[in-house]
């Protein structure tokens, strides 16, 4: 290398450390990185983003998001920005503050626009990144839990009880279901929610809890929602589904101990003792007869207890087990009961069947043993000396001579 070029470059360097002239490019400093980040802005996504834009001359602001009352949306490398700023703001993250220096030649060059940027002007853009989405998103569903045993998985035109936390892409919360003490109840598929909810809740599981990522175009869009939902908003939905349901169900029923003999089977207008615990299909307990030492005792198909009840206590054994499933239709309905049982809430009956009778049954009389030799028979009048023993149906001892 010639000694008068290397001592002209050297001079050169110190000239742009003393005397910055205009930047040959831009300069971006990202002075504040966020620990996650799942994706970084890149050509052709929208973003969503607030900042502050100053002179590099004198630091005075010409522009702002903050005074205009609303972040900026703007879509990105494709010429819709200044140069200087399509450039800049790739591989930003949500949440990252970085300042980006924009020499005129990538800014508003040596015209300027309108009276706010005069010619030849650098620009420094402080920006802080709410938000990311491309035209292309779809719903983003990342499991976090799912319970070891899911027999049902949610499909359109489900009835579903779930609750969520609801916050933006910037980790700011929107909405929770926890805030109103009650599940967030719906029909699912049918267009009664925003359209990445529709889809986002299907293949559920009760006691599943997923996150669900709606871009704005297929959650509130443009016009945003309310106060919390600002235009242009991804959503993100922190979701545990609680019930399931299908206004078609029937009651189900599970055998789960089913006694070695069984010589006859409940039919309408027998009378039934039996033991339950009730549960929601989370598990929640609601009731058990337990709790009160004592069966539950009603007559069957005569409408005393809930339909699906009714329904589910037809063809049991004594000393049967099931498990009954009991949707809302066949129970309490959309209203509940009281404070005990949500609306529109699938019951799950754990019952025991104690014992049940028919109030037209005879006397049943079984010789178990009889004397051979029988030469006299009892008689009204007759006084007798017997002994006994006394039990329950189920084998339970009450008393004995
Ligand atoms: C813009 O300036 C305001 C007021 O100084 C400040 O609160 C805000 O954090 C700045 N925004 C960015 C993106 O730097
Ligand atoms: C929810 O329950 C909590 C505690 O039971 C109570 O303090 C709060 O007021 C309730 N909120 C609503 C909206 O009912
Ligand atoms: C919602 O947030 C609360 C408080 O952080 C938490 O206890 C709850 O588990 C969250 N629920 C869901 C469905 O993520
Ligand atoms: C069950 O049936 C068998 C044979 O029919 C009989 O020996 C037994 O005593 C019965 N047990 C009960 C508990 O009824
Ligand atoms: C049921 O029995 C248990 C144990 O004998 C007793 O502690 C409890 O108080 C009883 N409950 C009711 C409702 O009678
Ligand atoms: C009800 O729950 C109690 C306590 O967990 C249990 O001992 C009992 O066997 C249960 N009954 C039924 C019918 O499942
Ligand atoms: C019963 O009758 C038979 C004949 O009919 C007789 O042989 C027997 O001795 C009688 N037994 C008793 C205990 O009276
Ligand atoms: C009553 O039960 C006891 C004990 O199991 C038995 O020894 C006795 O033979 C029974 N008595 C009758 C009349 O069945």
């Amino acid at each position: 290398m010639d000694l008068n070029q290397f001592l002209g470059l050297f001079f050169f360097v110190l000239v742009v450390n003393c005397n910055p002239g205009p930047l040959a490019d831009i300069v971006v400093d990202r002075y504040e990185i966020p620990k996650v980040c799942s994706r970084e802005v890149q050509t052709e996504d929208f973003i969503r983003y607030h900042f502050n834009g100053s002179f590099y001359e004198d630091g005075k602001k010409f522009d702002s998001s903050y005074d205009r009352g609303k972040a900026f949306v703007s879509q990105v490398g494709l010429g819709r920005l200044i140069t200087g700023m399509d450039r800049g703001l790739l591989g930003m993250c949500v949440n990252e503050r970085r300042r980006i220096t924009v020499p005129p030649h990538l800014g508003y060059g040596s015209v300027g626009t309108g009276g706010l940027i005069p010619p030849d002007a650098t620009l420094v853009y402080d920006v802080l990144l709410l938000d990311i989405w491309n035209a292309e998103d779809k719903v983003e569903i990342r499991t976090i839990s799912k319970p070891a045993i899911c027999k049902r998985t949610t499909v359109a035109s489900d009835f579903i009880r779930y609750h969520y936390n609801g916050t933006l892409l910037s980790g700011e919360a929107f909405d929770s279901s926890y805030s109103r003490n009650t599940t967030y109840d719906t029909y699912l598929g049918q267009g009664d929610l925003i359209k990445g909810m529709d889809e986002g809740l299907v293949g559920m599981c009760v006691g599943e809890r997923r996150i669900i990522i709606v871009p704005p175009f297929l959650a509130y869009g443009e016009t945003g929602h309310g106060t919390k939902i600002p235009p242009q908003a991804t959503l993100v939905f922190e979701v545990l589904l609680v019930d399931v349901f299908n206004p078609k169900d029937d009651v189900t029923a599970e055998v789960t101990k089913m006694p070695k003999n069984c010589s006859r089977r409940t039919v309408t207008g027998d009378y039934i003792r039996y033991h339950y615990n009730g549960t929601f299909q989370d598990g929640t307990f609601f009731d058990s007869s337990y709790q009160r030492n004592s069966t539950y005792n009603t007559y069957i198909g005569m409408g005393y207890v809930i339909h699906g009840m009714d329904k589910a206590l037809q063809g049991l054994c004594t000393g049967e087990k099931r498990r009954i499933t009991i949707p809302p239709h066949m129970a309490y309905g959309e209203k509940g009961a009281g404070n005990l049982i949500p609306g529109s809430a699938v019951l799950i009956f754990d019952i025991h069947v104690i014992d049940f009778h028919n109030p037209k049954d005879p006397v049943k009389i079984r010789v178990t043993h009889k004397p051979q030799e029988c030469n006299t028979t009892s008689e009204a009048d007759d006084l007798i000396h017997y002994r006994y023993n006394c039990s329950l149906m189920d084998g339970t001892l009450l008393y004995s001579s």
